[in-house]
């Protein structure tokens, strides 16, 4: 206050980014499934893979934080004020990466939405700007999954107490993994199950409907072929798809700062948002219309699929919607379809 001695400048403790993640290019084969995976980083979209024992689907989703861009300097501070209070800030450093957490199964209630006797964060807020992993989602309590679903629409977890209410933000990209059935094979050439179909519908149904309809990727992820696993073909690295993930995030953001709207992937945008700027095509517009009659689309579902086909449109570096970008984001919702069709 005197001026007689000048204090220097704090400077930030940044953790280094360590560059020893698990790479996308260990992954062999499961060519629609790392496409699924890019684009689910592109946009920020939930994703679902489904497939039997040892495909590669846990491997797949650790690879994900390789490909995500580091957090931007404000998202940088919320992580890292709910890993604070969540005691959970290694000797005060901060980190760039984005959180990527992957609670296990037995996680009660308090644990993945918040709670206990300190209305702590849970998994979900940890998991803020970043990535929630569920691994052999319907091994989950069912009541625990369903608790996820205020959180997955609002982007916030809110512990409600008889005297005072917190809200945590838990703006959240969700990716999980399950096996079709409790045998882990069903849909497998050559395959049935001892109990017949009711294994596979059984263990299924213990995800629930809602909780599925906010997933808008789900995909199939069948076992690696021999041949893949014998003479494998170069597959490509996490730098070379994370550069591609970074630039289709770019001009997300920009197009929402131009627009004023406070999103920064299409999966956040709101679905007013999502009409203006995924209008379609002509030709897309035609497909689009044809699709939606005949397979009964939801409002909901309407425009999941815009949002995907969005995501589709600016990986490919494109400012109008085509039919083919609404085609692919339609195939994604694949298993819903079938199941309407029956
Ligand atoms: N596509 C693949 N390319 C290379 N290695 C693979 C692939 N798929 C599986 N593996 C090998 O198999 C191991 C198990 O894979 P992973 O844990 O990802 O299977 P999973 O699909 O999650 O099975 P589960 O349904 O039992 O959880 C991996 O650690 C890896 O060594
Ligand atoms: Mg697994």
């Amino acid at each position: 206050f005197k001026g007689t001695q000048v204090l220097s400048r704090p400077s930030p403790k940044l953790q280094g980014t360590p560059n020893n993640l698990p790479d996308l290019g260990e992954v062999r084969g499961q060519e629609t499934a790392k496409r699924a995976l890019e684009i689910a980083a592109a946009g920020g979209h939930n994703l679902l893979m489904s497939g039997p024992p040892g495909a590669g689907k846990s491997m797949l989703a650790s690879r994900l934080p390789s490909i995500l861009p580091p957090l931007r300097p404000r998202e940088l501070l919320e992580v890292s004020m709910i890993s604070s209070l969540a005691g959970e800030l290694a000797d005060g450093r901060l980190t760039d990466r984005r959180p990527f957490r992957a609670p296990h199964h037995s996680a009660s209630m308090a644990a993945l939405v918040g709670g206990g006797i300190k209305a702590k964060p849970g998994e979900v807020s940890l998991a803020h700007n970043g990535v929630l992993f569920l691994d052999e989602l319907p091994e989950f309590n069912p009541q625990v999954l369903d608790s996820l679903r205020q959180p997955l629409e609002s982007g916030e977890a809110v512990i409600a107490r008889a005297n005072h209410r917190v809200s945590y933000p838990a703006r959240i990209q969700l990716i999980a993994a399950m096996n079709p059935c409790r045998c882990g094979y069903a849909g497998e050439p050559g395959h049935q199950c001892r109990r017949g179909a009711r294994c596979a519908s059984e263990y299924q149904a213990r995800v629930s409907g809602p909780l599925l309809d906010r997933i808008d990727l789900r995909i199939d992820v069948p076992a690696v072929t021999a041949a893949d696993l014998i003479t494998p073909t170069a597959s490509e690295t996490s730098a070379a798809v994370g550069a591609r993930v970074a630039e289709a995030r770019r001009i997300q953001r920009e197009r929402f700062l131009s627009l004023g709207v406070s999103a920064s992937t299409n999966a956040e945008a709101p679905a007013s948002v999502i009409e203006t700027i995924a209008a379609p095509d002509p030709g897309g517009l035609q497909f689009l219309h044809d699709a939606a009659k005949s397979l009964a689309l939801s409002a909901r579902g309407y425009h999941r699929v815009l949002k995907l086909a969005r995501t589709l449109a600016d990986l490919d570096g494109l400012d109008t919607v085509g039919r083919i970008h609404l085609a692919e984001a339609l195939s994604y919702r694949g298993q819903d379809l079938a199941r309407q069709a029956a």
